[in-house]
């Protein structure tokens, strides 16, 4: 049987419903991986699956995607992040999100959202690389091994949530592309579709949203770029079917719906710091010691809490990363 392209992947209720009838397991490997997942990894569903057969056409093979993306329900490894804290619930990380491509109404992002086509989908790499390269989403599921990450995002806004992704160092892209020695920083570029992207049709920021980070900070075995959250594919709200997560940094960095990374010699300029200098630097790191010049960044609320907490350095992975800022003055380099 011929394999059927991701780029005919067709919207999750479809296929869902088309993976409920499968049963059977994955390797020992994605059955330790999600030993304490609720979901169960999936095995390809048999051919004489004939009820399913018109929706198959345009349905990924289950065995292409990896079983950390491929859960019914929301499925994690674990219950709290390295610090105890609760996961945040599925719920609230799909309902409450920050995508100015749709609105700037963090409750009606996943409504705004619920047309956008994540699929078909390709990354352009390019710029200073040996190796430029376009990478479709099939690409990239199946050459880089997929792993969850339960990281804090804590965003500039002074919220914060603990979300279990599903995704690939960016180093191992980065290390297929080959940048020359040139290279020094990486641009990141999200999709421009105003016609699917209702924020896009008015001036909120000068479009298509840029972020950047320095080759070293992009190198950094924490830095990855997601395609799942709780062992499902991403949501269109959270920035399908690929977006960058930088746990240390500050959440504006890490940018949704990437099209195009590129290698380059000049540090990018960011969408928000065009839009506004003086309140958003190229670093962006999590630091209760720098306020922000409109709120103070010494603590945070988690969502689903009421009560503030305070924030931790780099957002809890100094040890991991100060290194990378050695003999910086971060109150300069904000
Ligand atoms: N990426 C794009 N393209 N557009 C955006 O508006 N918002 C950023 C970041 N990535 C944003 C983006 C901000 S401010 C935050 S806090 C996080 O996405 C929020 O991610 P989440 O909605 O998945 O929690």
């Amino acid at each position: 049987m011929a394999k059927i392209p991701f780029s005919e992947i067709t919207p999750e209720h479809i296929y869902l419903n088309r993976r409920k009838f499968m049963v059977g397991a994955g390797s020992a490997a994605s059955l330790a991986v999600l030993a304490a997942c609720v979901g169960s990894p999936s095995a390809p569903a048999a051919d004489s699956d004939a009820a399913e057969q018109t929706t198959a056409a345009t349905t990924p093979p289950v065995s292409d995607l990896p079983p950390e993306l491929a859960n019914d329900a929301p499925a994690a490894g674990a219950t709290t992040d390295e610090l105890g804290d609760p996961l945040n619930t599925y719920e609230e990380i799909t309902n409450y999100n920050n995508y100015y491509e749709f609105t700037t109404n963090k409750q009606t992002v996943a409504k705004k959202a619920k047309d956008f086509e994540p699929f078909p989908w390709q990354v352009e790499v390019t710029g200073l690389v040996d190796k430029p390269t376009t990478f479709s989403f099939e690409d990239l599921v199946t050459q880089f091994p997929h792993e969850e990450r339960i990281y804090r995002l804590r965003c500039v806004e002074a919220w914060s949530m603990v979300i279990p992704w599903v995704g690939f160092p960016i180093s191992m892209l980065l290390e297929a592309v080959q940048p020359t020695s040139e290279a020094k920083f990486v641009k990141f570029t999200t999709v421009e579709r105003p016609e699917q992207m209702p924020g896009q049709r008015s001036r909120t920021l000068d479009w298509p949203y840029v972020e950047g980070l320095r080759l070293d900070e992009a190198m950094h075995p924490l830095a990855i770029f997601a395609t799942g959250m709780y062992g499902k594919l991403l949501t269109a709200q959270n920035g399908a079917p690929i977006r960058m997560v930088v746990p240390w940094k500050y959440g504006f960095k890490s940018i949704k719906s990437i099209v195009k990374i590129e290698l380059t010699d000049v540090m990018p300029t960011s969408a928000w710091m065009a839009a506004a200098p003086n309140e958003y630097g190229f670093y962006a790191n999590v630091n209760p010691n720098v306020d922000h010049p409109r709120w103070s960044q010494g603590s945070e609320r988690r969502i689903g809490e009421s009560r503030r907490r305070p924030t931790l350095m780099f957002n809890g992975y100094e040890d991991e990363v100060a290194y990378l800022y050695e003999g910086m003055d971060l109150t300069k380099n904000f």
